[in-house]
């Protein structure tokens, strides 16, 4: 059986579980959703096993991710599970956000199983990074659900949380103003004389938000507020509320060179 991974990731923790699916799976292919945009609607894909992961954004999906599942259509797919992958806690929430899309949605055909893996968080601009030590249990924990979910979608499991109460609340109360200023809330960034002009924030934009301009960093708004331009930027010129020496995080086998590549695809 054919599968088929739509993934979105600003520091690698979602890409590095859809690989991590993909090689036990087996018989499977990884799509960047952002790199479908301009695709004519609906979106069918071409496998009978359809997989969505995604990092969790206060209490929900990105906006991207929410937009692309509106445009696919899973009525002529057997299996079709999700990942979300988030800091803390909450994936339920954006599991029934999908679950809900996609039921009313071109194909009216919502989820088998949906799963959901701590990561380390990357929301620099809320909190530090987490250190070394601690970011390397909570991978090998990550790890190890990976394979488990591995397993349960390769017997075809039907699994889906319920909406919790508390999720339902945060999810209520901060995600539609997140998804209602994202695309604006690169105005709160701001680049300083470390840049140089090394062109690494353009290439990792998922959703070409940046071009640089006299060298520096103009941002589009249409940011997805992924991190990703805050987190690799090599000398960390790039700065936003408090993230002036705070560490900066990116899954540490995701290389600056693979995020690039699936962002130009
Ligand atoms: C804008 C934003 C909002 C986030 N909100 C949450 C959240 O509500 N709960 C949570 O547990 N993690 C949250 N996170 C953390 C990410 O979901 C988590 O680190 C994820 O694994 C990042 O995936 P990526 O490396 O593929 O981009 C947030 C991250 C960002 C950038
Ligand atoms: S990644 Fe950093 S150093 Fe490179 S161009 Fe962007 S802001 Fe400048
Ligand atoms: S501008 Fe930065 S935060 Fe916004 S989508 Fe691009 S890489 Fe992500």
């Amino acid at each position: 059986m054919k599968t088929l991974i739509y993934y979105f990731t600003g520091t690698g923790n979602s890409l590095a579980v859809a690989q991590g699916l993909c090689r036990r799976i087996g018989n499977c292919e990884l799509l960047p959703l952002a790199s479908l945009a301009e695709n004519p609607t609906p979106i069918v894909p071409d496998a009978e096993r359809v997989g969505i992961v995604s990092p969790l954004y206060f209490f929900g999906l990105p906006a991207i991710v929410s937009d692309f599942a509106r445009r696919l259509d899973l009525s002529r797919t057997a299996y079709v599970f999700s990942v979300i992958t988030m800091g803390g806690s909450g994936g339920s929430a954006a599991l029934r956000q999908l679950e809900g899309i996609l039921v009313n949605g071109p194909g009216m055909r919502g989820l088998d199983a949906g799963f959901s893996i701590r990561m380390p968080g990357n929301y620099i601009l809320m909190y530090d990074s987490a250190g070394q030590e601690r970011i390397e249990r909570t991978l090998q924990a990550a790890d190890r659900s990976v394979e488990e979910i591995a397993d349960k979608v390769r017997s075809g499991v039907g699994e889906m949380p319920g909406w919790s109460p508390f999720a339902a609340l945060i999810h209520h109360l901060m995600y539609p103003r997140f998804v209602k200023g994202v695309h604006d809330a690169d105005r709160k960034f701001a680049v300083d004389d470390r840049c140089t002009s090394c062109n690494t924030c353009v290439e990792v934009c998922p959703v070409g938000n940046i071009r640089l301009d006299n060298g520096r960093p103009v941002w589009l708004h249409r940011c997805e507020q992924c991190m990703a331009c805050i987190q690799l930027c090599p000398t960390n010129a790039i700065q936003a509320k408090k993230t002036e020496g705070r560490r900066r995080y990116r899954h540490p086998e995701i290389g600056v060179g693979i995020l690039k590549e699936q962002a130009r695809r």
